[in-house]
């Protein structure tokens, strides 16, 4: 049977052959390049017609095709995840278990992780969904120190030796690398991360200073992750506490010249689980993967307290 592809002549081909069985039309009823009295036969078949026009009718160049620069080979190597495993079926305790992965210098510790889920043990379990550092619902604990796993480039942690991997810290285990985080999002809710305004709607947006926003711009970063409160020895020895989160939850509302709660927020912080809690460790700022200066969030809140100035 002719394919459509079989009507195209070759360059040598007479410009006008005849019609015969070797060049007939194709049988979707599609005009052939002889067919077609402005497309000489021997127009390449991806050069525009006119190209091959400005040519004369003769032969064109063909389109000099520059191959693409290949990309160099990632190395890969042999890392050991040592994962801290819990199954409340199964487990009285947690257990640590080894895992052998290859990975690419590029790969990070979530993909790791995904590889030992998908190809070794797939009762493996955490929690991730961006993988791009936005959800924040993958922070565990990695090497003694609280991550987001889809921003840890396994080369980052020294992978010379096994890579601990477990949940983080000062909540209910539930499985493996998840934790219950109903009483981290509790706290959150409790010092009312919404803007609170009195009075009809305004017809137009609330206006604000460049210098107004700047107040509260860093505490707009948090996504809720839970790093900082995790880290927190205060948050672990006393499940009570709000937590650095909470509070960070809170700067960005005080601080917002908009917001009309300030005073209600600084008064539930003014808890004896509340800001005083803090004994200024920096735990929550070095874990923080967002780079929000939580304890110095903290002290503002602190200092917003004692003179009751925002
Ligand atoms: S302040 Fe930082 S560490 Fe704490 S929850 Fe927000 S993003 Fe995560
Ligand atoms: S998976 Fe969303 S922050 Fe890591």
């Amino acid at each position: 049977m002719t394919s459509p592809d079989d009507n195209l002549t070759s360059p040598d081909a007479p410009s006008n052959p005849p019609v015969g069985p070797e060049t007939s039309a194709p049988p979707t009823g599609e005009p052939s390049q002889a067919q077609h009295p402005a497309v000489p036969a021997d127009t390449p078949r991806d050069e525009p017609a006119s190209v091959a026009a400005a040519a004369g009718g003769q032969e064109a160049a063909a389109p000099s095709r520059v191959p693409a620069p290949r990309a160099p080979e990632v190395p890969t190597f042999e890392v050991t995840l040592r994962i801290r495993r819990f199954d409340p079926e199964r487990d009285e305790e947690p257990h640590w278990e080894d895992y052998q992965v290859t990975v690419h210098s590029t790969d990070r510790l979530l993909d790791a992780l995904h590889q030992v889920k998908w190809e070794q043990d797939g009762s493996l379990s955490f929690r991730r969904s961006c993988a791009h550092g936005v959800c924040g619902s993958d922070a565990m604990r990695v090497n003694g120190r609280n991550r987001l796993s889809c921003k840890s480039l396994i080369k980052d942690l020294t992978p010379e030796k096994p890579i601990l991997v477990e949940a983080i810290k000062g909540l209910p285990l539930l499985k493996d690398l998840i934790v219950d985080m109903e009483p981290f999002f509790q706290a959150y809710r409790n010092v009312m991360p919404f803007l609170v305004t009195s009075g009809n709607d305004p017809s137009r947006e609330r206006l604000q200073s460049p210098e107004q926003r700047a107040r509260f711009d860093d505490t707009t970063k948090c996504i809720l992750c839970a790093a900082c409160t995790s880290a927190c020895p205060v948050f672990w020895a006393d499940g009570q506490y709000f937590g650095p989160q909470a509070i960070v939850g809170a700067h960005r509302f005080i601080f917002d010249s908009r917001d009309e709660a300030a005073d209600l927020r600084l008064e539930i912080l003014n808890d004896r689980e509340g800001v005083w809690r803090c004994r200024t460790i920096f735990n929550c700022t070095e874990a923080c993967p967002r780079g929000i200066e939580v304890t110095k969030a903290i002290q503002e809140v602190k200092r917003a307290l004692l003179t009751r100035k925002i």
